[in-house]
Order: C-alpha cells, then sequence, then structure tokens
C-alpha cells in the first residue's frame, strides 16, 4: 500500500484492463479484432499502427491487452531503435514460433517510432520492415503523427488505427473519479480549469492534478490556477533552450533571451545541461562550450564588479555563440529530449541542509566576530571533526553554543544522535543544585579557583566559543 501511495498518479491509475480504457470505442474494436486475428493464426497484416494524440491512451491500450489476454509485452522506445542490431536481435527471437512447451504469445509492441530519424537512425528503419516480414508474433507500433514521409514503407505493412483526441468531458470524468478514489475534495470549476488546459491530454491532466491535490489535500480553482501557472513557466524552459539550441540565426536566438522568465544564471545552467543533447558532434561540443565559458566569464564579472552593461555579452555568448557554434546538420534540427539541470536539482535537494550551514556560520559569527567565510572554511570542518571523534567534548561545545539538534546533527552525522542525548543530559545536570559544605575544604578550593584572572577566564568561556578558541 505504501508503495502504492507513492507511485505517480499516471502509473496507479493506469488501465489495467480494457474497459478501464475511455472514449476510444472504435481504435479498441478494430485492435482487439486484429488481435484476436493473430491468436486465430491468420493475421491478414502482421503489424499494426497505432497513431493519435499525446494522453490518449494508446501505450496504455496495448499494455492492458497484453494483460487481460496473457500476452507477454516486449516493450522497446525511441532510444532503443538507434542501433538496428537491438531491433535484428528482438526480429531473431521473436520469429520463431515457440516451442510446445512455451506457447505464450507475445506482443511486440515499438513505441514513439516517429522519433526514430530517417538519417540518423539508418537502418532501424529497415530492421523494423524486416523484423514485420519475419514476426511469428503481433508486431505494434505507436506514433503520434504517422504521416511523416520517412514512415511510409512502414504504413503500407501496417493496420491503421487512430486514436481520438480524448473530450473535455471524458477527461473530467477520469479526474472525478481520481479525485473520489483519493478522497480529495475537488471544486468542479478546478476540474474544469484543469481538464481545459490539457487540451485532451489525459496524461498531463492527470499530473496537473496530483501536482495540485498531493500537496494540499484539496484542488480548489484558486490553487489549481496559481500553481499550475507557476508551473508552466518552468516548463517554458525547455522550450525556450530548444529555440535557442535549434536557431540558425543568431537573431533567432537572441530573441529568445527577452522571451524568457528565466534569470541569465539560471537559463546558463539550462543551456550548459542541454548542448551535450543536441550536439552530438565533438566539434560542436567544443565550439558550444568555448561559447558559454565566455559567457560564464561576464556573468562572474557582472556578479563581481556590477558592471551590468556586460549583460548584453554574456546573453549573446550564451544565446547565438551557442546556437552558430552547433552546426553539423545530422544533430543540430533533430528532436531530443532535454533533460533539467543537476545543479539546480542538487540545490534544491541541498536547500535545507546549505540553510543549516548558514544558521550555524552566523551564530558562530556572533560568538568569534569574524568572517562568515573563515568560519565556514576553516572554523565548521574543524568542529566536524571534533564531533566525530570526540562526543563528550562536543556536546560541552554544543551547550556552550547553544546549538540546535539540527546543527549538531549536521556537524555529525555519525555521531548526531548521540550528541543531542548528551546535551540533554548535560542540560539536566547543570539544573541540580550543587550541595556545598559550609566552611570546608570544597568550599574553600571552589574560592580560590575563582579569583583573579581565572574568574575572568571563566566568564568568558560561559560565553561560548571565545574561551575555547583562545586556550
Ligand atoms: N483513453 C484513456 N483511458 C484511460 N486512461 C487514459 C487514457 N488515455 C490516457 N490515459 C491516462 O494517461 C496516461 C498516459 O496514457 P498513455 O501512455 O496510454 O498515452 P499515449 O497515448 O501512449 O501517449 P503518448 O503518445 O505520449 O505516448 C495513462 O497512464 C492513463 O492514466
Ligand atoms: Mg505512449
Amino acid at each position: 500500500m505504501s508503495v502504492e501511495r507513492k507511485l505517480p498518479w499516471v502509473v496507479k491509475y493506469r488501465p489495467r484492463k480494457i474497459d478501464d480504457v475511455v472514449n476510444q470505442e472504435e481504435a479498441k474494436k478494430l485492435f482487439m479484432a486484429w488481435i484476436d486475428s493473430w491468436l486465430r493464426g491468420r493475421p491478414e497484416k502482421k503489424a499494426a499502427l497505432i497513431y493519435g494524440p499525446p494522453g490518449s491512451g494508446k501505450t496504455s491500450l496495448v499494455e492492458a491487452v497484453a494483460l487481460e489476454k496473457g500476452l507477454e509485452l516486449v516493450e522497446m522506445n525511441a532510444s532503443d531503435y538507434r542501433r538496428s542490431t537491438d531491433i535484428e536481435r528482438i526480429a531473431k527471437t521473436t520469429s520463431r514460433v515457440g516451442s510446445l512447451l512455451n506457447v505464450k504469445k507475445k506482443i511486440i509492441l515499438l513505441d514513439e517510432v516517429d522519433g526514430i530519424s530517417a538519417t540518423a537512425d539508418k537502418g532501424a528503419l529497415d530492421s523494423i520492415l524486416d523484423l514485420i516480414e519475419k514476426t511469428q508474433h503481433p508486431v505494434v507500433l505507436v506514433a503520434n503523427d504517422p504521416w511523416d514521409p520517412k514512415l511510409r514503407d512502414l504504413r503500407e505493412v501496417c493496420l491503421m488505427i487512430e486514436f481520438k483526441r480524448l473530450t473535455k468531458t471524458e477527461v473530467k470524468k477520469v479526474l472525478r473519479d481520481i479525485c473520489a478514489k483519493e478522497k480529495l475534495t475537488c471544486e468542479e470549476e478546478a476540474v474544469d480549469f484543469i481538464a481545459e488546459r490539457a487540451e485532451g491530454d489525459l496524461r498531463s491532466a492527470i499530473n496537473d492534478l496530483e501536482a495540485v491535490g498531493e500537496g494540499f489535500g484539496k484542488v480548489t480553482s484558486a490553487l489549481a490556477k496559481s500553481l499550475l501557472r507557476a508551473r508552466d513557466r518552468e516548463l517554458n524552459a525547455f522550450d525556450v533552450v530548444r529555440r535557442i539550441l535549434i536557431a540558425k540565426y543568431a537573431w533567432q536566438a537572441r530573441e529568445v533571451s527577452n522571451q524568457t522568465d528565466l534569470a541569465p544564471d539560471e537559463l546558463i545552467l539550462w543551456i550548459h545541461e542541454n548542448i551535450p543533447n543536441q550536439a552530438q558532434d565533438p566539434e560542436d561540443l567544443w565550439r558550444a562550450y568555448e561559447s558559454l565559458s565566455k559567457a560564464d566569464i561576464y556573468l562572474s564579472r557582472i556578479i563581481k564588479t556590477g558592471s551590468w552593461d556586460l549583460l548584453v555579452y554574456a546573453a549573446d555568448m550564451m544565446t547565438a555563440g551557442v546556437a552558430l557554434s552547433i552546426r553539423n546538420p545530422q544533430y543540430k534540427f533533430k528532436w531530443v529530449k532535454y533533460s533539467f539541470p543537476e545543479r539546480i536539482k542538487l540545490l534544491s535537494k541541498t536547500r535545507e541542509v546549505r540553510q543549516i550551514r548558514e544558521d550555524l556560520a552566523k551564530l558562530l559569527v556572533s560568538h568569534l566576530k569574524c568572517s562568515t567565510s573563515l568560519i565556514k572554511y576553516d572554523v565548521i570542518p574543524f568542529l566536524k571533526i571534533i564531533f566525530d571523534n570526540n562526543p563528550e567534548y562536543a556536546a560541552r561545545l554544543a551547550l556552550g553554543l547553544n546549538l540546535s539538534d539540527s546543527m549538531i546533527k549536521y556537524l555529525s552525522d555519525k555521531n548526531g544522535d548521540k550528541i543531542v542525548a548528551l546535551v540533554e543530559k548535560l542540560r539536566q545536570e547543570s539544573r541540580k543544585p550543587v550541595p556545598v559544605q559550609r566552611g570546608g575544604p570544597q568550599e574553600e578550593k571552589q574560592q580560590k579557583k575563582t579569583t583573579g584572572e581565572e574568574k575572568k577566564r571563566n566568564e568568558k568561556s560561559s560565553k561560548g566559543l571565545e574561551g575555547f578558541f583562545k586556550k
């Protein structure tokens, strides 16, 4: 159950039965008849090409059919097509009829065939044709746009099955069902807003619903509007990078920098992350990074000196400079998947830890009266060593400095819990009154100790680290 709860909703509510696939009655009928003809052993066409808009249930239907009919699903998607040898390997294993003991039929699913590039993945299309000719199992191809000229030969050997764009009413119905299953209160206006945005793409509608419902436990129209609009901007970053990297002329790339909300230091990270996705030619890569590194130098000078007039040069280098560096036509206009910058991901993952470090540095600055960077680079590392190796001493320091539990745990992964417990113990002990014998030798000793120089030092050490570092 707990695993199920963590699954993205598009996976959790994926159709498991053919009946769960909504709104595609005609396509379902055609597809089922074709699968039955295979199971009877006499298919008219050996392959089917399912096509239609994204998020309309194409992959889901094939998976549901395999599940319901007990067929094994052999799945490949665009990235596997690069090497025709992979397709040939599948072709070999699937061209044999199963032995008597191994009679289980398979469905061979080649998803996203329109992602194949006619030039870069040369040979892949021929291998698929070859696979269809030899196969002893149903081959299903899936594409968004089947009318691409490169798919012409494939169209001829396939049964064409069209998936329709889902209607808004259907999308809303599915969303309401999910809300009910998740026990979410859900305003009709919010469902309407999400369905409208999705334009028939149920995957994107379910993702939007999850983004709103998961965090807030309810789906109101105000939440949906504010959250999803913010998310749009994030999605736009992918478009922005794509437009820069595939720009043919400098002005095209330059124009994009005016059309984005991304700050220059964010945009440079997006470009940095995605150059190798688009530019695979080593010379292009070299030129593009050369240009980006110049942009980086300008940006850091702006930060250091505040000379904002340098920004135009930085922007030029990271947009037009990078765009014109990628020249090899084989990769320049190829549709590739972009990635979210690792650095931004890492920064958001480590935000909490960085905040603790900042707070700790501030606290130490107030004790030691030196710069924050000295604390971060010269003091905290030593404290970490102490906290890792001498928990008792660390606990006394922590108490003196009044460190929070999270700061203690930040200073020592290994001993964090132990030191927190020790601090608590010390705190309780310090609250207990110390019995002192009147006029006895003990009191005399104590009086002796707390005179003159010693007294001053004790006062200091009770303030915290000053005493410790001067020792
Ligand atoms: N007709 C449908 N009936 C029920 N659920 C659907 C339908 N279409 C889409 N979904 C939901 O959206 C998700 C994505 O659907 P699916 O992967 O089948 O889309 P697709 O048509 O293959 O899209 P793409 O072209 O992007 O691959 C599914 O997990 C399912 O939750
Ligand atoms: Mg799909």
